[in-house]
């Protein structure tokens, strides 16, 4: 597919054929390309976990149930034949930047302009619905909801340092688009004069 159909086509899908698992070459391209991401000072602080049988994935939704929050929370009711859980380790960006290259020894964290660590496991995360689109599949990227986040890494076994950052549910669509929904998304896009600023920040 043309990059710029990746790009056009991309949305987020919640529903998925249910008898159409995701190939094993799928899975392992999407993989593939998640590592290629950048990463600031080449950290690479980033960690995927990946559920594709029903049972785990029952168990990411049990462990992501949340009383309070509505049913409809994705990471509670999601049904997908593949998750991929995505974290970010800012110890190894602190680690990373403490190297005689950088210089950042005390391992401050006050100075950072931006949390790295989240934006590189987010840009991992684009490339993972990107190539997910690619491969004429569908993708979705959710929170977990941040109370349930102990009892998530307990159940499968996930270490402190890694803060899961959301999950990509990806399968075969069964999300169909009418007029109605496309007219409505269409009409949600801000202008690109609200959020493009050329030269100098205008209002
Ligand atoms: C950081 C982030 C968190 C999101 N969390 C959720 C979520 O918890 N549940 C959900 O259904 N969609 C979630 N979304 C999807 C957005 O709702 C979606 O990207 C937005 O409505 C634009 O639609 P589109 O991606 O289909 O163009 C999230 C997207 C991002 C980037």
């Amino acid at each position: 597919m043309e990059f710029q159909d990746v790009v056009r086509r991309r949305r987020m899908v919640r529903r998925y054929d249910p008898d159409r698992p995701v190939p094993p070459e799928v899975v392992d391209r999407i993989l593939h390309n998640a590592v290629r991401a950048p990463s600031a000072g080449f950290s690479q602080g980033w960690g995927f976990l990946v559920l594709d049988t029903p049972e785990d994935i029952d168990r990411f939704r049990t462990a992501c149930r949340h009383e309070e929050w509505p049913d409809d929370y994705l990471a509670a009711t999601v049904r997908a034949p593949l998750l991929i859980v995505v974290h970010s380790n800012k110890d190894v960006y602190l680690d990373r930047y403490a190297q005689a290259d950088k210089g950042f020894t005390d391992r401050d964290d006050s100075w950072w302009p931006a949390p790295y660590w989240d934006i590189d496991a987010g840009m991992a995360a684009l490339l993972i619905l990107q190539t997910a689109v690619d491969a004429g599949l569908g993708a979705c990227f959710f929170g977990l909801p941040k109370e349930r986040i102990p009892v998530y890494r307990k159940a499968f076994g996930v270490p402190d340092a890694f803060h899961p950052i959301g999950a990509v549910s990806i399968g075969y669509p069964d999300d169909p688009l009418d007029d109605d929904r496309r007219a409505r998304f269409r009409a949600r896009r801000k202008p690109a004069t609200d959020v493009i600023h050329r030269g100098r920040w205008s209002t």
